[in-house]
């Protein structure tokens, strides 16, 4: 299986997404948010960090003009926003890379240009609107058995065969 869908009619609902795929996740996991502004990636986040331990207390918001973000969770999440990149040595140059290979799990929103330059192999999770949903693909091995983990727990539905959209180049493209 390398996709899925689920539907997400509530906020309740994306925050069950992100408590199934929290205890599934692996220092060096990589996951791409795509989807327009306001479809919910930084809500997701957030909300993922929670299921990692992040005490409430301390805010999650999307990286827009740092880039890069690190929480301490377990495993240490890194968020990343690269909406403002475009070219792949400026996403190369951020490190997540190194995070990954660091121990940390990479969440990167607008990533989905980027998978190769982010290292590959990453659960790409594609939001879209009315009504909200949220396609989940897997671009490699380790990712497809989240994807397989996820479907275990959530009842995800068959995702149109067509792969996320990668091409582009620009985050503004997806
Ligand atoms: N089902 C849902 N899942 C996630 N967010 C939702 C949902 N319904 C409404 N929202 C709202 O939509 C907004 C999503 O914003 P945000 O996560 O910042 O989007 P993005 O990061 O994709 O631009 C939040 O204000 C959130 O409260
Ligand atoms: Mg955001």
């Amino acid at each position: 299986m390398n996709a899925g869908v689920v539907e997400l009619p509530t906020r309740r609902s994306t925050i069950r997404v992100a408590r199934a795929l929290g205890p599934l996740l692996e220092p060096g996991d990589l996951l791409v948010l795509s989807g327009e502004l306001g479809a919910g990636k930084t809500f997701f986040t957030r909300a993922l960090c929670r299921a990692l331990g992040l005490p409430e207390r301390v805010r999650v918001t999307s990286p827009t003009f740092t880039l890069v973000q690190e929480h301490a969770t377990r495993p240490r999440l890194v968020h990343a926003d690269v909406y403002r990149l475009e070219r792949p040595d400026e996403v190369r140059d951020l490190g997540l890379d190194a995070a990954r290979d660091d121990g940390a799990v990479v969440v990167v929103e607008w990533g989905a240009p980027f998978v190769d330059v982010l290292g590959g192999d990453a659960l790409v999770l594609r939001w879209s609107m009315r009504p909200r949903r949220l396609a989940l693909y897997g671009t490699g091995a380790r990712s497809r058995a989240l994807l397989l983990g996820l479907q275990s727990v959530l009842e995800l539905a068959p995702a149109p065969e067509a792969p996320y959209d990668s091409a582009g180049g620009s985050g503004g493209s997806e």
